[in-house]
């Protein structure tokens, strides 16, 4: 068999962006990969259209798996996610043309936690607001050192609230136990983890000096947080949430930083993203802002490529993903004939 018709016979899978470390060298050697070129996302007309041919779809967080983009990619065999949340994708769409979609879980665990909980620290120790006035010259017009100024919060001996006790809330559990906090937990599913003293969910909003969200954004959780459970929050209680945007109310907690209802927020993920000019969270005082950072360490991106490589190369070879968001998909055997 020459070169070429060995690689006409690789499948055809597209990736929507370049991913950091090797894994997608072992992609392309592996199959006949078209590699979006750039650091932006294809438009939709663009997904769509590179897609149509594909058998294997890596995408991003940023990139809309729907109903239409399956109906229009008759050969798509799977989906692999760069990321662990899947709420970009339509999964009961996928499954029911038995698609498996993989996605990255375990991997970013404790990075995304280090970023929540620094986040956490900032915004209780008002680091941006520091570092703006430094950078602002404020700092020359004030006397070298003040008694009053830029005074936060103590993390030590506080009690954090952990909305979620997946991996990554109960990998902020840990980090807690460090700083000396009580730390409350709720979940949905009741389930029990060390460390963490279950309460009921207004109790853990009205107990908590950080409430920290760790929730997959699904329709039970969206608008999770609104007026209602801001108003429950201590009057200088901060909210962290490196979960996805949708899960707060974003006027509701604009509106509760510019009232005073509570001391502060700290957000890594908005319901659109990048942050939209018009957002109302632009110029809300005490509120700490990050681009959806929480996987970005070198490592873990590099980690989270060779999870999603693994993914799409199992279903391209017709096995299960090592990480599947939709199980269903797979029907399992054939029955055996009866008689
Ligand atoms: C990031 O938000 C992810 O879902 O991986």
């Amino acid at each position: 068999m020459t070169c070429d018709s060995a690689r006409a016979q690789r499948p055809r899978v597209f990736v929507t962006r370049d991913l950091p470390g090797s894994a997608l060298d072992r992609l392309g050697e592996a199959t006949r990969m078209d590699l979006w070129p750039g650091e932006t996302a294809p438009d939709r007309e663009a997904l769509l259209e590179r897609v149509r041919d594909a058998e294997g779809l890596l995408c991003l967080l940023t990139d809309a798996v729907d109903e239409d983009l399956l109906r229009g990619a008759p050969s798509l065999r799977v989906v692999s996610s760069y990321s662990v949340g899947v709420d970009h994708i339509d999964l009961a769409a996928a499954s029911a043309r038995g698609i498996p979609v993989g996605h990255t879980p375990g991997v970013l665990v404790e990075t995304t936690a280090d970023l929540a909980f620094g986040l956490l620290l900032s915004a209780a120790r008002r680091l941006a607001e520091g570092d703006r006035f430094v950078r602002d010259g404020g700092w020359g017009r004030e006397p070298s050192w003040s008694p009053h100024l830029l005074l936060g919060t103590d993390v030590h001996g506080a009690t954090l609230g952990l909305l979620g006790l997946g991996a990554i809330g109960q990998a902020m559990a840990r980090r807690a136990a460090g700083f000396g906090m009580r730390v409350l937990g709720w979940t949905r599913s009741g389930r029990a983890v060390p460390g963490v003293e279950p309460a009921a969910f207004e109790t853990l909003l009205r107990e908590s000096d950080f409430v920290s969200l760790h929730v997959a954004l699904t329709e039970d959780t969206r608008g999770l947080i609104g007026a209602r459970e801001l108003a429950w929050m201590r009057p200088g209680a901060i909210l962290v949430n490196t979960a996805r945007g949708g899960v707060v109310d974003e006027p509701a907690l604009a509106a509760a930083l510019r009232g005073g209802t509570i001391g502060g927020a700290a957000l890594d993920v908005f319901s659109e993203e990048p942050l939209p000019d018009a957002s109302p969270l632009h110029g809300a005082p005490r509120l700490t802002l990050a681009p959806h950072l929480g996987s970005a360490s070198q490592a873990t991106r590099a980690r989270m490529a060779e999870l999603a490589v693994d993914n799409l190369l199992a279903g391209l070879a017709g096995n299960p993903l090592p990480h599947c968001a939709n199980p269903e998909s797979d029907p399992g055997p054939e029955p055996e004939p009866e008689g």
